[in-house]
């Protein structure tokens, strides 16, 4: 029997998951079916537990559930504990693993992708909300030195205490970066979503920087800014999003799907 996968969430029309896991299951011959699930906002729990009685075998979570999906695990990943946050469920035999796949994601983007080395780097996180909690610990395993900014100051503080045992972190205002260069500027606030960017000082990029935008499908207005501003590389999130699919894909199948062709594939659409 083709076994069921799904991405849930409110909206979730707009979600490249089906696609992107499609071509991952043709490319790697798996007998899977992946679909995208609207659910109303007091409908997870349920929604869920139907899917798992109907022979379910993982999800994607998307807005606004992940925290949900952090609840109703019966077994959590260390980085979905540290996330505080899932984005991808596998159900076995009753058990419902909660994992978080975006951290990872970002960091095989930015690595394999991008050629870029994160270890002993300057790192400069923009935001403390959710997105932020999602990458932090797989950035500071990958040897990053993390500085978090954040507009309300007391929740970067709030972060960097929650991961001060983990790497090396420390917790910013945006007007405290006067001065300073970074070799990797990360965008994970919410600003593109209203055509903003957080209040960066012109001289933030070292050279050969990398300037990352964890949103996709246009230029934002921090990827503008790092062009005009000397970062050596620019990119968007488009990346990070295959990337973390084909995490949850391999936590799923056990085979790890290629991601270059797959990217590809996305940019020319
Ligand atoms: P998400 O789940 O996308 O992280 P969130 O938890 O609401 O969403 O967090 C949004 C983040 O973007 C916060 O860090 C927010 O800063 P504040 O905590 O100070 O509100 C940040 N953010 C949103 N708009 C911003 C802007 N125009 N400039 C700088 N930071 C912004």
């Amino acid at each position: 029997m083709t076994d069921r996968y799904a991405v849930i969430g409110n909206p979730v029309a707009h979600s490249k998951s089906p696609q992107i896991h499609a071509l991952f299951a043709e490319q790697t011959g798996q007998d899977m079916r992946y679909e995208a699930m609207l659910v109303p906002s007091d409908g997870f729990g349920q929604t869920v537990r139907d899917f798992i009685a109907q022979g379910g075998r993982g999800m994607n979570v998307t807005v606004p559930f992940k925290f949900d999906a952090f609840n109703i695990a019966t077994e959590l990943t260390e980085r979905a504990r540290a996330a505080q946050a899932v984005n991808t469920l596998k159900f076995d035999n009753g058990a419902i693993l909660g994992d978080n796949t975006d951290g990872a994601g970002l960091v095989r983007d930015i690595r394999e992708n991008l050629g870029f080395h994160l270890n002993d780097h300057r790192v400069l996180l923009m935001g403390a909300g959710g997105a932020a909690y999602g990458v932090v610990l797989p950035l500071l395993a990958a040897g990053a030195n993390l500085t978090v900014a954040n507009r309300t100051l007391a929740k970067a503080q709030q972060l960097a205490v929650a991961f001060a045992g983990q790497g090396n972190i420390t917790a910013s205002g945006y007007e405290d970066l006067r001065g300073q260069q970074f070799d990797a500027v990360i965008n994970a606030t919410s600003s593109s979503l209203s055509d903003e960017m957080p209040p960066l000082p012109d001289d933030i990029f070292s050279a050969d920087a990398l300037a990352y935008d964890m949103m996709y499908g246009r230029e934002t207005p921090f990827m503008v800014f790092a062009r005009e501003h000397g970062a050596a590389i620019v990119a968007d999130g488009l990346g990070m999003l295959v990337e973390q699919a084909a995490e949850s894909f391999f936590l799923w199948r056990g085979v790890r799907p290629e991601t270059a062709p797959v990217i590809a594939a996305l940019r020319n659409r």
